[in-house]
């Protein structure tokens, strides 16, 4: 947020700031989509829809999933959320106690951890390294909870903010871990759809235990919508339902009808991960002549996470420094990582190619200053 707000600063004195540190898409949604909430909009009749969100919505995400994984999912079984960050909520509302421990992998995204001490829930984080491929293993999940049990755990991938995936293999062998322990496996999916080469899976596919945590707002460009969805293992149908019409009552009508249609912009949006296909290829090429020459496996999402230990001994200021002389935009790697966070910063390149270009030099003059 501090980035954001000395990127803002510099922007009000009139400077162009190269962004780099937002994990949005800079795409807009595709015509169709617009013009199905347009349709809704006209007739100025928006309402509370059931709180799992409108049928269609859900039969077009079952759709999805035989489509796209070859995995048959009950409709029952769907729920429509406003967002992934309400997903987390539910799941954690409905399947924890306070007090319960959930594992999360450092780095990570920061809001997990957030979400669960908010709710009075322990996150319980666990570093992970380039051994593992930055991932959570069966065998880590088991060590931890022989000593102390664990209720729940939780991993992303593609991840954030490493950009790295687990293989179908490595999925399979954590869900399972977890189902054989009675733990929660929360698989959080909301980067599939940015797999840039490596096989993506569901978890669903390996664990009928599973919660599913996706969403509308990567892959669909619809952060701004809050939308997204979870399909939930039997047991959890009816408590996750309860808490959502308590709490929020129902997703945005609108959101949910513009998601319907997002389904139909397949070629549309194949064509905006073909923008972020390329400046992942320019990023590869050029962070490392530039000096940056450990670079995380950039498998999926508009991430890249690299060391910066070869310029600095704390990224933060590094990253300060870069935006105030470069007016290049990044995160600095401490709120993924308390430990080793210093170390690294994260580069988002979800913005527009001609932006990722300049932003290259710009970082090599400013290097070579
Ligand atoms: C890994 C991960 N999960 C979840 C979210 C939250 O997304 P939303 O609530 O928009 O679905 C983000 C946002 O950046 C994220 O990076």
């Amino acid at each position: 947020m501090e980035v954001l707000q000395a990127a803002s600063q510099l922007e009000a004195e009139g400077k162009k700031v190269l962004h780099m540190e937002i994990g949005q898409p800079g795409a807009p949604v595709p015509a169709q989509v617009r013009s199905a909430a347009q349709s809704l909009l006209d007739t100025g009749k928006m309402a509370y829809t059931p709180a799992k969100g409108l049928p269609e919505l859900q039969q077009a995400i079952a759709k999805h999933y035989s489509e796209h994984y070859g995995v048959e999912v009950p409709l029952e079984r769907v729920m429509v959320t406003t967002g992934s960050s309400a997903g987390f909520n539910l799941a954690f509302l409905a399947g924890f106690e306070p007090g319960d421990r959930v594992a999360l992998t450092s780095p990570g995204y920061p809001a997990y951890r957030n979400i669960l001490k908010a709710l009075g829930l322990e996150a319980v984080e666990i570093e992970v390294g380039p051994e593992t491929r930055w991932a959570l293993t069966g065998e880590m999940v088991a060590k931890v909870h022989k000593k102390t049990p664990l209720k729940g755990v939780l991993v992303a991938s593609p991840a954030n903010p490493t950009g790295t995936m687990m293989t179908p293999e490595a999925l399979k062998e954590l869900s399972q871990t977890c189902e054989a322990n009675g733990i929660w496996f929360i698989s959080d999916e909301i980067y599939h759809g940015l797999a840039f080469g490596q096989q993506e899976e569901t978890a669903l596919k390996f664990s009928d235990k599973a919660i599913i945590v996706n969403s509308f707002s990567k892959y669909y460009c619809m952060t701004g919508w809050r939308i997204g969805w979870m399909i939930l293992p039997e047991e959890l149908v009816r408590p996750v339902e309860r808490l959502a019409q308590s709490l929020y009552i129902s997703a945005p009508h609108l959101s949910q009808v513009a998601a319907v249609a997002a389904f139909s912009a397949t070629q549309e949006y194949e064509q905006i991960k073909a923008g972020y296909g390329r400046n992942r290829q320019l990023l590869l090429e050029r962070l490392p002549q530039i000096g940056f020459d450990r670079l995380l496996p950039v498998d999926g999402a508009f991430y890249v996470y690299a060391s910066t230990t070869a310029f600095a001994k704390d990224s933060f200021e590094f990253c300060k420094g870069m935006l105030q002389e470069a007016h290049v935009a990044t995160t600095p790697g401490i709120d993924f990582d308390l430990q080793r966070g210093h170390e690294y910063l994260r580069f988002s390149f979800a913005g527009p190619e001609a932006d990722m270009a300049l932003a290259m030099e710009k970082l090599e003059d400013w290097l070579n200053r």
